[in-house]
């Protein structure tokens, strides 16, 4: 049988979607399991060294760090000696966990999202673990005025294909193909980054590939550096399940099936901003 890794990645090469895989590429751990862990708040999470990262979260109202943001963390604290002294932008801060983790390892960060409830908790994750995050109400790239520019942009966007406004919610809704948010952060983000700049970006296999032909035709070269297998439950996502089924039938989404079940091939992608030169 085929790798799943492999598989996806000739169909992005299909799609003729240009890429490279880092030479420290990872497969993580398979996510089996809900999305948000039903934790109480609030949580301690312990991997990103003394102190532990104090998360408040709302799991009630799907409020809190899941597997995807975890991904990232790793990734970015992989990077923890590019981050001293640097400007960092995250889109879509949710519950701050990268915000957080971007301040905790030197970067002097600014994180938006539209969801005030969500705002609310990053403003008291920033307080608990004693950092300051610069934390700003509206879409993407709105709150942020003036010639402010970012060497690292962390993006953990919604990005799964739905039609109907109400079939997802907020933190996960891509519009029709997955690729909303992506692309009108596309619109201002490039702008925002010097050469050399950093997008560090989790993605899953649902959204149109487009999306990523899009990264890269906005002037970021794209390297994979981690991947792992996010195991759909029975029942998730309801009846949107068969239309995932059909677009990855179209080729528009990519399913990996074994026996009886469906997984998402989920990576963290890093694109890096090139000169205009
Ligand atoms: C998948 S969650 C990730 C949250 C957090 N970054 C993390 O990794 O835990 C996506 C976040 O994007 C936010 N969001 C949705 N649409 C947005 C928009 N147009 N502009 C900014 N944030 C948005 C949601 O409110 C949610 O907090």
């Amino acid at each position: 049988m085929q790798d799943p890794l492999e598989a996806y990645l000739d169909y992005l090469g299909g799609h003729g979607i240009p890429y490279r895989l880092s030479p420290e590429l990872r497969r993580e751990e398979d996510h089996d399991g809900a999305l948000l862990a039903g934790a109480t708040t609030p949580v301690h999470h312990r991997q990103y060294g003394e102190p532990p990262i104090v998360e408040h979260v709302d799991p009630a109202r799907g409020l809190g760090s899941d597997h995807a943001t975890h991904s990232v963390a790793r990734t970015l604290a992989g990077f923890a000696p590019e981050l001293p002294g640097r400007t960092m932008l995250e889109l879509g801060c949710g519950t701050g966990l990268l915000a957080v983790l971007g301040a905790r390892l030197g970067a002097r960060v600014v994180g938006t999202d539209v969801d005030a409830r969500t705002l609310e908790l990053a403003r008291v994750n920033a307080e608990a673990n004693g950092v300051r995050v610069d934390l700003r109400a509206g879409s993407l790239c709105d709150p942020i005025q003036g010639a402010d520019r970012f060497d690292w942009c962390v993006a953990n966007l919604p990005h799964k294909p739905a039609r109907t406004p109400d079939a997802l919610p907020l933190s996960q809704h891509g519009g029709e193909d997955g690729d909303r948010l992506f692309r009108e952060a596309l619109n201002c983000l490039p702008g925002r980054q010097p050469p050399g700049g950093r997008l560090l970006f989790f993605l899953h296999s649902l959204p149109d590939p487009r999306l990523l032909a899009r990264i890269g035709s906005a002037g970021y070269a794209l390297r994979l550096c981690r991947w792992k297998l996010r195991w759909l439950q029975d029942g998730e996502y309801g009846a949107l399940r068969a239309e995932f089924r059909r677009r990855h039938e179209a080729g528009r989404s990519f399913l990996w099936g074994a026996g009886e079940r469906e997984a998402l091939v989920c990576g963290v992608w890093l694109g890096t901003r090139k000169d205009a030169g």
